[in-house]
């Protein structure tokens, strides 16, 4: 398993690998800017985890699946008191993690730690607070990580699960470039791809903690809707979203579809995204909060 504390000069995970290297770029952009777009959302969930977390200090923090510190860094804003560690299978991602606590001066209280959670859980302190946002359903097996997070947590200990109910939506219904719903028929196909490759996504999460052990403590979901006009990030946030859905959906939509998604991705031309005055930004995140009794 490649386990280590990371220190910012010791990345060479892509120096042989531009596709992996372009791919993980690709993906650190689409992290921040969805944090940066939905930065209201992540405000208000930690604010209200820090309610359900009253009590006790939390001074042990675990971000599974912590990405490029969406999650990481706000719950530092949030615990005063907590050194947060965030966990990753991409050496990438956490490198650009640790720039950025560095930029906003909290290197000291956050610890990166590369492993991947499929293959074996790497020694680590009891934690008060485990975040895990948008990371469960990616794991092979996400029951065995639930009770190694249990095992992680001390008694009281409390794990916050953040799923998406689904790929963000930007388009209006018609868009003036031929036939309308293209969005639709995008999420349609999302969904049959999901369904063969990531058949955790969508689970019922309050049921796989209860059978892990936790307690349920409260289930919240957040509905977030931006509307025009939107924060200056959130076409550029479209744009990389929406390239990232029609990478993986190259076979599943016809040719007008991808004609039409092209058009929009580009950055150039007068029907691209980043011109339009027309979007919007609609989500769902669904949180459980699990205690260990
Ligand atoms: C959709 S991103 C979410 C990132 C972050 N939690 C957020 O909300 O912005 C999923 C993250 O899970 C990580 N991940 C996927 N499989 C993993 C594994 N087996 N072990 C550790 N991390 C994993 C990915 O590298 C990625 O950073």
């Amino acid at each position: 398993m490649a386990l280590h504390h990371q220190h910012s000069n010791e990345h060479h995970d892509h120096d042989h690998d531009p596709a992996a290297e372009t791919d993980a770029s690709a993906m650190a952009e689409l992290l921040d800017l969805d944090a940066e777009v939905l930065e209201p959302y992540l405000s208000e969930v930690t604010g209200w985890l820090q309610e359900l977390a009253a009590g006790p200090p939390r001074r042990r923090i675990l971000d599974l699946g912590s990405g490029t510190g969406a999650g990481t860094l706000a719950l530092v804003r949030r615990f005063e008191e907590a050194e947060v560690t965030a966990l990753d299978i991409s050496p990438h991602l956490l490198h650009r993690l640790g720039d950025k606590a560095r930029d906003l001066g909290v290197a000291d209280r956050v610890r990166t730690v590369q492993a991947d959670l499929d293959a074996e859980w790497p020694a680590l302190d009891a934690v008060d607070l485990v975040w895990a946002s948008a990371s469960l359903h990616h794991m092979a097996d996400p029951d065995r990580v639930l009770t190694q997070v249990f095992a992680a947590l001390r008694p009281g200990g409390l794990l916050a699960v953040a799923e998406m109910d689904s790929f963000p939506r930007f388009l209006p219904d018609d868009l003036g470039l031929g036939r309308p719903g293209l969005e639709a028929r995008c999420h349609a196909a999302l969904g049959e791809e999901h369904t063969a490759r990531v058949p955790h996504l969508g689970s019922d999460w309050g049921a796989r903690l209860t059978e892990a052990g936790f307690g349920i403590e409260a289930e919240r979901t957040f509905a977030i809707e931006l509307t025009p006009p939107l924060p200056a990030p959130a076409g550029r946030y479209a744009q990389v979203s929406l390239r990232r859905l029609r990478t993986g959906l190259a076979s599943r939509l016809d040719a007008d579809d991808l004609a039409t998604l092209d058009t929009l991705i580009d950055g150039e031309g007068p029907d691209s995204l980043l011109r339009r005055d027309d979007l919007t930004v609609r989500h769902t995140r669904t949180i459980w909060v699990a205690q260990r009794p």
